[in-house]
C-alpha cells in the first residue's frame, strides 16, 4: 500500500483514494486546489502539513500506525479534527442517510412489514452514535484538553484534581465495537434478508452510503483508540508522577 507524503500532489492522492475527500475537508482543504502538493496547500492554508499527512495515511491504510509519530501529534489538533468529524456526521452524513433510507423504504411495493425492522435497526445505530459523540464532546474532550493544558503549563494541578477527582475515561473501544456491529447488522439486513420489492438502484446508493459511513467511523474510532487514548494515558502518568 502506497503511503502519501508532503510532496504528493493532492489531486493524485484523491484519484488514488476518493474516500479521503471528507477527510481533507475536515482538515481544512476545499475542492479547487489545483496541481499543488500537500506541502504547498498546507502552507497556503495555515495547516500543519505533518498532521495532515499522518491523518490521511492513517485513514488510507489500516496497517499504518507509526506509534512514535502519532504520539507526537498535538492533542488540541487531534480533538479539533475529531469534533469536525462529529459535525460532519451530524450535519451531513446522517441527514443524507435519513433521506436515502426514506427513499428506499418508500420504494417498496405492496405490503412491506420488513420496513419497520430496517427502520428500527437504523434508529438504534443512529441514536447510539449521537449519544456517543455527545458524551465525548461534553465530558471527555474537555477533560482531555484541560489535562493537556495543566501538564503543558505545569500549573493548576490542585484545581484540576478538585474538579475531576478520580474521573477516568470510559472504555472508548467497547462502545466503538458496538457501533461498528450495529451498522454491519443494518447493512446485512438490507443485503441478505429483504424481499425483492425494493428499488435496487436506490438500495445500492443507500448501501454505498452506509459502507462509506462505516469506513469513516472505523477510522474515526481508530484515531480515538490508538492516538488519543494513549496520549491521555501518557499525560495522566506525567500528572501523577509530578503530583
Ligand atoms: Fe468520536
Ligand atoms: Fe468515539
Amino acid at each position: 500500500m502506497e503511503l502519501f507524503n508532503e510532496n504528493s500532489k493532492l489531486a493524485s492522492v484523491i484519484h488514488k483514494d476518493h474516500s479521503l475527500l471528507p477527510v481533507i475537508n475536515r482538515l481544512g482543504v476545499k475542492l479547487g486546489f489545483g496541481d499543488r502538493t500537500i506541502r504547498e496547500i498546507c502552507e497556503a492554508e495555515g495547516i500543519d502539513a505533518n498532521f495532515f499527512v499522518e491523518i490521511i495515511n492513517v485513514f488510507h491504510y489500516e496497517g499504518y500506525f507509526p506509534e512514535k509519530k502519532l504520539l507526537g501529534l498535538s492533542v488540541a489538533s487531534v480533538i479539533d479534527y475529531l469534533k469536525k468529524t462529529h459535525r460532519y456526521y451530524i450535519q451531513y452524513l446522517f441527514p443524507e442517510t435519513d433521506r436515502l433510507m426514506q427513499l428506499f423504504l418508500q420504494s417498496c411495493g405492496g405490503q412491506c412489514p420488513e420496513n419497520e425492522l430496517v427502520r428500527k435497526f437504523y434508529d438504534k445505530f443512529r441514536n447510539e452514535c449521537v449519544l456517543h459523540f455527545q458524551t465525548e464532546e461534553v465530558e471527555e474532550f474537555p477533560y482531555i484538553l484541560e489535562l493537556n493544558e495543566v501538564v503543558g503549563k505545569g500549573e493548576g494541578k490542585s484545581r484540576f484534581f478538585e474538579k475531576y477527582g478520580d474521573f477516568s475515561l470510559r472504555n472508548f473501544e467497547e462502545e466503538h465495537i458496538n457501533i461498528d456491529d450495529k451498522i454491519f447488522d443494518l447493512e446485512n439486513i438490507i443485503i441478505m434478508y429483504l424481499p425483492p420489492n425494493y428499488d435496487q438502484n436506490v438500495g445500492n446508493t443507500l448501501l454505498a452510503n452506509l459502507f462509506q459511513f462505516a469506513k469513516d467511523l472505523k477510522n474515526h474510532s481508530r484515531i480515538e483508540d490508538l492516538i488519543l487514548l494513549p496520549k491521555v494515558q501518557q499525560l495522566e502518568d506525567i500528572l501523577h508522577q509530578n503530583g
